[in-house]
C-alpha cells in the first residue's frame, strides 16, 4: 500500500535529528506544504493587518493566506471583524482588491450584499422561501493587540489573550492606533515560508550580510546574552533604568515560545533604524517625548518579527502562498500627522530594511536553490547561535508531530477496517 502523506510527514518528523533543519519535503512538495497549512496555519494567531489600515468604520483589507482569503472590517460600532472572502451562494470572492471602504460588502458574481456585521441583507431573486439568516459570511476569530491585528482559522481558537496580555503594555506607549502607514514593500520571494522565518531567526548570517544593519542593533537580543559587549551591557542598564522611571516596559517577555517582546537600545548614539542613528520622522509616534526609547522588537510565530521605535515602527508579515513563493509585507509607520517632506523623507525612512530585507530575500531564495538539489542533507544549527531558527524549527516540528498523531490513529483505524 502506498504510504500516505500523513505517514510519511509523521515518519520524517520522528526521524529528524532534533535541532538539524527539515527534510527537503519540508521545503519543497506540495503535498507537505497542504498538510502544514491544514494543520499548522489553520491553528495559530497569524499577524495580518494593522488596526490603523482600517481607522473608519466601512474601511476594509484583504489577506490571503495560502488558499485562504480574509477580509478584515472596522465594523459600524468600531470593532474589528473578519469573515472568509466567500460568498454564501456559490463562492465566488467578494473582495478583490486589497482593501476599500464600503458601507457593505457586495459580491461581484450576483449581487449579494453583505453588512459590515457580516449578515447577508440582499439578494435578488432567491423566492419567498429564501432565508437570508442562514447565509451569512463566515466569521474568522480576530485578536487586537496594540495596534496588532491577529487572525485565526480555527473553530475554537488558542486563547488569545496571553499574547495580548503580554505584549500589549510594550505597545501601547508608541500609539500604533493612531499611526499610518508610510510605505508598505510586498516582495514575493522564491522561498518556502519557513526559509523566511529560519533566516529572521538568526544573526549568524548577519555580520556577513547586513553591514547597514549591524552598524545599528546587536546580532544578540537577549540582554542577558553572555557575549554581549561589557559596554552594550551597561546601555541596557542605564537605559533599563531610565524607561523603569517613564514606566515603559522593556525587560524580556517569557513564558511563551510563540511570541516575545523586549525593549533594546540601539548601538550607543544611535535612536532609531535609519542611517546616521537619528530619528526619520521628527513627529514621534503616540504621544511620546523622548525619541530614545529603542526598539521593542516584537516576534510573533509563525509569520511576524517587528520593531517598533519611537519615530517609527517597522512591521513585517510573512504569508505562504506555495512550497516555493512566500509574500513579505514590510511597512513603515509614522504618526498619523507627520506629514512626507515636512516630518519625514521616504527614503531615510525606509533605507535601512530596504537594503536589509533584500539581502534577506537573496540568503533565502539561494537557499530554497540549494535544498531543491539531489545534495541536500539536512544539517545542524549551531548551538551558540542559531538558537532562535532551532526553537522555531523544534516548535514547527512539535506542532506538526502532535496534529498528526490523531490522523494516523483514524488511518491506522480505515486500513485495519478495509
Ligand atoms: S457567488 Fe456571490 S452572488 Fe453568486
Ligand atoms: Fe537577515
Amino acid at each position: 500500500m502506498k504510504e500516505s502523506i500523513i505517514d510519511r510527514t509523521w515518519s520524517m518528523l520522528r526521524k529528524r535529528k532534533p535541532d538539524w533543519s527539515l527534510d527537503q519535503p519540508f521545503y519543497v512538495e506540495q503535498d507537505v506544504f497542504d498538510l502544514e497549512m491544514k494543520l499548522f496555519f489553520s491553528k495559530h494567531w497569524l499577524f495580518a493587518a494593522m488596526t490603523c489600515e482600517i481607522s473608519e468604520p466601512g474601511d476594509w483589507v484583504r489577506v490571503d493566506i495560502g488558499r485562504e482569503s480574509v477580509v478584515i472590517v472596522r465594523k459600524k460600532d468600531g470593532e474589528v471583524a473578519a469573515y472568509h472572502n466567500t460568498c454564501r451562494h456559490r463562492g465566488s470572492r467578494i473582495c478583490q482588491e486589497e482593501r476599500g471602504h464600503a458601507g457593505r460588502l457586495v459580491c461581484p458574481y450576483h449581487q449579494w450584499t453583505y453588512g459590515l456585521d457580516g449578515q447577508l441583507i440582499a439578494a435578488r431573486l432567491m423566492g419567498d422561501d429564501f432565508s437570508k439568516d442562514e447565509f451569512g459570511l463566515i466569521p474568522v476569530a480576530v485578536g487586537v493587540a496594540g495596534g496588532y491585528i491577529f487572525v485565526n482559522f480555527s473553530s475554537s481558537p488558542a486563547d488569545f489573550e496571553p499574547l495580548k496580555r503580554d505584549v500589549e503594555p510594550y505597545l501601547l506607549p508608541h500609539g500604533l492606533d493612531d499611526a499610518k502607514v508610510a510605505y508598505t514593500q510586498n516582495l514575493v520571494e522564491d522561498a518556502n515560508w519557513k526559509l523566511v522565518i529560519e533566516n529572521n531567526r538568526e544573526c549568524y548570517h548577519c555580520v556577513g550580510a547586513h553591514p547597514e544593519l549591524m552598524h545599528i542593533i546587536t546580532e544578540f537580543d537577549d540582554p542577558n546574552d553572555p557575549r554581549i559587549k561589557p559596554e552594550y551591557k551597561e546601555l541596557v542598564k542605564r537605559k533599563g533604568a531610565d524607561w523603569d522611571r517613564l514606566g515603559i516596559p522593556h525587560a524580556h517577555t517569557h513564558g511563551s515560545e510563540v511570541y516575545r517582546a523586549v525593549r533594546l537600545p540601539f548601538a550607543s548614539g544611535r535612536v532609531s533604524m535609519t542611517a546616521d542613528g537619528r530619528p526619520a520622522c521628527t513627529k514621534l509616534l503616540g504621544n511620546l517625548t523622548d525619541p530614545d526609547l529603542g526598539s521593542v522588537r516584537l516576534l510573533s510565530l509563525p509569520n511576524s518579527w517587528n520593531h517598533i521605535q519611537a519615530d517609527h515602527a517597522v512591521t513585517f508579515r510573512v504569508l505562504p502562498i506555495s512550497p516555493e513563493k512566500t509574500l513579505v509585507t514590510t511597512k513603515w509607520l509614522v504618526h498619523k500627522d507627520a506629514q512626507e517632506g515636512v516630518d519625514y523623507d521616504l527614503e531615510r525612512l525606509t533605507e535601512i530594511w530596504a537594503s536589509t530585507n533584500a539581502q534577506d530575500r537573496k540568503l533565502a531564495e539561494n537557499n530554497q536553490l540549494g535544498i531543491r538539489g539531489s545534495a541536500y542533507r539536512p544539517g545542524p544549527y549551531s548551538g551558540l547561535i542559531e538558537g532562535g531558527t532551532r526553537d522555531f524549527v523544534r516548535w514547527y516540528a512539535n506542532e506538526m508531530q502532535a496534529a498528526l498523531a490523531p490522523l494516523l490513529q483514524i488511518n491506522a483505524e480505515h486500513g485495519a477496517a478495509a
